[in-house]
């Protein structure tokens, strides 16, 4: 049994994460989290209260953050800006909470010799081309193109630096796409499952050619575990799930298992500088640690995550109308 900080824990990831840890192995978690725009307490609704517990508080705040790590074996840092489009619209909460926040973590980690494992995400890479057979690997260059990406790149950075300029014991993971329950309504997937379920045609950036590599959030969450178990002090793991498709292909799939026509959505204005292409090559986690997804069949993970949409309109319906209010300002 350890005892586990869980930042970002009422996040759509960080609560997977934490559904998924107490349901599969015996540790307490304790959850830091702001509660920004993106967090949501009702995800983390129904959990023991013998082994979980909810601190409110901003992970750039030295002095909480110092009194948690003393008290917790192991660090999982989820918390972060994390949506795109919301960093082309103001990007300094990014930097806040994406750099700032992450080195108050490490100094902490430092001063404690605390087990830190950073979660982060394959656009540190930039694109790809939609031809080319190559995919990221822990070797490819940083090419970030965001404000968010960039920000993540930069926290990668500082946790590296970390590791070998002051011995902290750290981890990276960088994730592809990630969907599943209690992912927040701005983000693709279930702003077009939410706007089915309300009469709105669903929005595509641009003619949809942009390719994104889905995998479920649940075997996201046991690839960290994995990590935490298993991975060596100072690797970067890449965790993908081979499941690329075009945006497209995605909105008509969601139309389709909803029982509409699959071309009754419309095209919007693409966002500035927007990604070709995510695709992650994730041997390295499969071979040396014995990693691999179980949500294989993206059909099937989708319409599973329908029908969660559709059984729990109350999470998500109070944060709906701003988020359409905000696309709209911006003709998307
Ligand atoms: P999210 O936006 O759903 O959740 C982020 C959580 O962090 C929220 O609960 C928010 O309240 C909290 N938070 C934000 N700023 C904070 C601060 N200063 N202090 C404490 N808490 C704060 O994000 P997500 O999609 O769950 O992503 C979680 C992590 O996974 C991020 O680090 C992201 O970069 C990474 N990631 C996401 C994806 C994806 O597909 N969503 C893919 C790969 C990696
Ligand atoms: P998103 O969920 O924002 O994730 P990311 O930007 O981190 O990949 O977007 C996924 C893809 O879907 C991306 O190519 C942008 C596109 N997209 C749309 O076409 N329409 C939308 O309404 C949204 C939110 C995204």
């Amino acid at each position: 049994m350890a005892r586990l900080l869980v930042t970002g824990g009422a996040g759509f990831i960080g609560s997977n994460f934490v559904h998924h840890a107490l349901d599969h192995t015996d540790h307490h978690i304790t959850v830091l989290d702001k509660l920004t725009y993106a967090g949501n307490t009702a995800s983390l609704d129904g959990l023991p209260e013998s082994r979980f517990r909810f601190v409110r508080g901003d992970i750039a705040d030295a002095a909480l953050v110092d009194s948690l790590f003393a008290e917790s074996d192991a660090v999982v840092h989820y918390a972060a800006e994390s949506h795109n489009d919301n960093s082309l619209d103001d990007p300094r909460p990014f930097l806040d909470t994406n750099i700032i926040g992450t080195y108050t973590l490490l100094e902490a980690a430092r001063r404690h010799g605390t087990r830190l494992h950073h979660i982060s995400t394959d656009e540190v890479y930039g694109d790809l081309e939609l031809d080319d057979p190559a995919r990221f690997t822990e070797s490819t260059p940083y090419n970030p193109s965001s404000p968010y990406s960039s920000t993540k790149a930069g926290s990668d950075l500082l946790v590296r630096a970390w590791v070998r300029s002051f011995g902290v014991a750290a981890t990276i993971s960088n994730c592809s796409n990630n969907y599943g329950p209690y992912q927040h309504v701005e983000k693709f997937i279930p702003r077009q499952i939410t706007n089915v379920l309300r009469g709105i045609r669903p929005k595509l950036y641009g003619a949809g050619e942009n390719v994104r590599d889905w995998i479920h959030a649940d075997d996201h969450s046991a690839a960290v575990l994995t990590i935490l178990e298993k991975g060596v002090i100072g690797e970067t793991y890449l965790i993908g799930a081979d499941g690329e498709e075009n945006n497209k292909a995605v909105v008509e799939l969601i139309l389709t298992l909803m029982g509409q026509p699959a071309d009754a959505y419309d095209h919007v204005t693409d966002r500035t500088g927007h990604d070709l292409r995510y695709a992650i090559d994730s041997t390295k986690l499969r071979t040396e640690l014995g990693w691999t997804p179980i949500y294989q069949d993206f059909p099937a993970g989708l319409a599973a995550t329908i029908e969660w949409y559709r059984e729990n309109e109350a999470w998500w319906a109070p944060a709906k109308d701003a988020t359409e209010a905000f696309y709209a300002s911006k003709g998307q």
